[in-house]
């Protein structure tokens, strides 16, 4: 056994601590859960809302201040929490869109982009101990709208009708929509495109409606205009 590995309990445990008491009381520390900071959900889009979601807040937490910056710099801060009176204050980072709890976690809706970056929370104990802990947030671009385009929009019955989903970018995945409800594919019909294409072959007169195609990432999804689909007697 090297050093490295009688030296990493420590580490583990001591790590983000600003320890105003000796080293030896961090050796001695009780194996206590570690905070960390999640976010809900895992990846978010532009628009969407975000909580940074705070696992075991230590039970003799006093205050916590978040900051939307690396270290906790005044002017980066978001807003500071008194756990045993509930008294939170806006700080200059602060805006109508966050909310603290009692928690500790931060809620952000309608995020930006510029919401992006690294958030820090700083808890203090009952013995004054600090202890700063991070998470980045990362917000993405929305997905763009799909087009839906038919090589014809009104088919004759027993014909074939092409329905084309057109998106940006093709990883996407699609799902389809007839009538603004998850379209049942029937034996006529086929996908093919990795999904972006639906054909209709034969086409009946219940096939006869607004079609619609989504696409998503897993964080943002958006829906195509509808287009009518007629089908024409022989
Ligand atoms: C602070 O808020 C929490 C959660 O809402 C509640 O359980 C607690 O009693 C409150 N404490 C005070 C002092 O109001
Ligand atoms: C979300 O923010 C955008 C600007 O970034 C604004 O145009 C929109 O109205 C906001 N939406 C809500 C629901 O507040």
């Amino acid at each position: 056994m090297g050093a490295e590995t009688m030296e990493s309990p420590s580490l583990f445990l001591c790590k983000g601590l600003l320890l105003t008491a000796f080293l030896l009381t961090c050796w001695n520390a009780p194996a206590t859960a570690e905070l960390t900071i999640e976010l809900l959900p895992p990846m978010v889009a532009e628009g969407g809302n975000s909580v940074l979601f705070v696992h075991e807040m230590p039970l003799n937490v006093q205050a916590f201040y978040w900051y939307k910056q690396r270290d906790s710099t005044k002017s980066y801060e978001v807003a500071r929490y008194l756990t045993p009176t509930n008294q939170s204050s806006k700080m200059p980072q602060h805006s109508d869109r966050k909310t603290v709890f009692y928690s500790g976690s931060l809620l952000i809706r309608n995020v930006t982009k510029a919401d992006s970056g690294v958030y820090t929370l700083l808890t203090f104990n009952t013995e004054m101990e600090s202890e700063l802990t991070h998470v980045h947030l990362e917000v993405h671009e929305p997905v763009a709208q799909p087009t839906l385009q038919a090589d014809s929009t009104t088919v004759t019955e027993a014909g074939s009708v092409t329905l084309t989903c057109f998106s940006e970018d093709p990883g996407l995945s699609i799902r389809w929509l007839f009538n603004h409800q998850g379209l049942y594919f029937s034996d006529r019909m086929t996908l093919s495109q990795k999904n972006s294409r639906l054909t209709i072959d034969p086409a009946k007169r219940e096939d006869a409606g607004e079609y619609q195609c989504e696409v998503s990432n897993g964080y943002s999804s958006k829906m195509s205009l509808a287009l009518q689909m007629s089908v024409a007697s022989e």
